[in-house]
């Protein structure tokens, strides 16, 4: 049986905010995602992340039961109020000191440490000064990552740089539904994403001066693509532009992030959809923004399904009836595994990464005191067969990262959706392994061969 290649990484990924809890520990300083949950109906439940896991303090217990569980590599996030409270300035010796504990925890386990810059705990202080908005922001990220990178960079070699600009910006600053809440219009919104590309190039330039050719350097975006409806190639035709057109203003598509960031231009299509939305700005920021990066990190949960029109175009399928639906109604669609990940390769030609995949179900710890949650390895298998498919044809797929380690505040939805391979008691902190952490330590033992 053919496994994923012996340079195949497996990981489980988390981020800081919906973990570490120690919410004001060492004079921590807030987030936007803080403000968010002090805001009534923003969150449900008022759920918070005050203590969240814990994990700032029951960190070694949870390497341990990564170690039980045999997993290579970890993808956490430095939560950039912690090391730098106010955003810019005066650094918290004991906020880095966190994560230089971490990772040296990390490595005496023997896994390899996938560090994330932005997982979207943008300090408070600095939406203040209108965040993303601000034109020093780029500057602000840049200068946290020299931070960060002097401190843990002599151990750290994998990073980073934006945790899904799609869902920060898009979410977070066009719909309102997620941290700092706002509902820009398009010309504020395109700015915000400007000057979010430009601090992702910045970034990769500090990373890159600092440790040069030996690091691998990425950031991670929301790769939910498109399936063909059949496998023709009229149909798979459809599907690849359906990825990657803009047609109307949007703040999902994949190219309007990538193209940027690989090709150092905006797509023409999107160009002429937001026509005099566009901010102005120096061409020479393109230069920056297109750094040369190792990978590209897909967060990938799900795909819509599209069909060829008789005109050369594409729709979108109907969900077909009775389509199997995770605990947090995300349709499960495996292919997108397979499609998105080749998808991708074709047009930009980088390494992939799978940074997130995974699914909530209704976990809990059963009468006999284990968790058992079938439908998640269900899941899980389904899906890594299809990468599995992408990387035999060639695609060329370096890692895959389980969303989540472990269960975690889930945003918007707060504790509700349970995303983790380790159950968490959030009233006692208690940990225990599911199902399909044992099921995933197979996995990873035979290297996939068994998929
Ligand atoms: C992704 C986020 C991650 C987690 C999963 C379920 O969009 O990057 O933090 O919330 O969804």
């Amino acid at each position: 049986m053919k496994d994923f290649g012996k340079d195949f990484v497996w990981g489980c990924a988390t981020a800081a905010f919906q973990i570490e809890g120690a919410a004001h520990e060492n004079g921590k300083g807030a987030s936007v995602w803080d403000m968010m949950c002090r805001i009534p109906g923003k969150v449900k439940n008022g759920d918070n992340g005050e203590v969240a896991c814990d994990h700032f303090h029951r960190y070694k217990e949870d390497i341990g039961m990564m170690k039980e569980m045999g997993i290579p590599a970890y993808r956490f996030s430095v939560s950039w109020p912690r090391v730098i409270p106010t955003g810019v300035g005066q650094v918290s010796e004991a906020g880095l000191d966190f994560y230089d504990r971490l990772v040296d925890e990390l490595i005496g386990a023997n896994i390899t440490p996938y560090v994330t810059l932005f997982h979207w705990d943008f300090p408070y202080d600095l939406f203040i000064r209108g965040g993303w908005l601000n034109p020093d922001s780029s500057k602000w990220f840049a200068d946290y990552t020299q931070v960060v990178v002097d401190r843990i960079g002599d151990r750290v070699k994998h990073w980073m740089t934006h945790n899904e600009p799609q869902c920060f910006l898009g979410i977070g600053h066009r719909m309102g539904k997620h941290a700092p809440g706002l509902e820009l219009d398009w010309p504020e919104f395109l700015l915000a994403t400007h000057n979010a590309l430009l601090a992702h190039g910045r970034s990769v330039q500090v990373l890159r001066n600092k440790l040069g050719k030996s690091a691998e350097i990425g950031w991670a975006v929301v790769g939910n693509g498109t399936i063909p409806s059949v496998e023709t190639p009229v149909a798979i035709e459809a599907a690849r532009s359906a990825m990657f057109e803009v047609k109307e203003k949007s703040f999902w598509p994949i190219s309007w992030y990538l193209d940027p960031v690989v090709f150092g231009k905006y797509p023409e299509d999107g160009l002429k959809v937001f026509e005099k939305d566009m901010p102005n700005f120096d061409p020479d920021d393109l230069k920056i923004i297109s750094q040369d990066i190792d990978y590209i990190g897909l967060n990938i949960y799900n795909s819509d399904t599209v069909s060829p029109t008789e005109d050369g175009g594409w729709v979108k399928d109907k969900p077909i009836v009775g389509l199997p639906l995770t605990k947090f109604n995300c349709p499960v669609t495996p292919e997108a595994l397979y499609w998105s990940p080749k998808f991708i390769y074709e047009r930009y030609n980088k390494p992939i990464i799978i940074s997130e995949n995974g699914c909530s179900c209704h976990d809990w710890v059963s009468m006999d005191g284990k968790v058992h949650d079938p439908s998640r390895i269900d899941f899980l298998h389904r899906y890594l067969n299809n990468y599995k498919r992408a990387s035999l044809e060639g695609v060329d797929t370096k890692a895959y990262f389980q969303w989540s380690l472990m269960d975690n505040f889930e945003w918007s939805e707060g504790y509700c959706e349970r995303f983790g391979l380790i159950h968490v008691d959030f009233q006692t902190g208690k940990r225990t392994l599911k199902d399909s952490a044992y099921w995933y330590r197979d996995v990873i033992a035979n290297n996939g061969a068994d998929i």
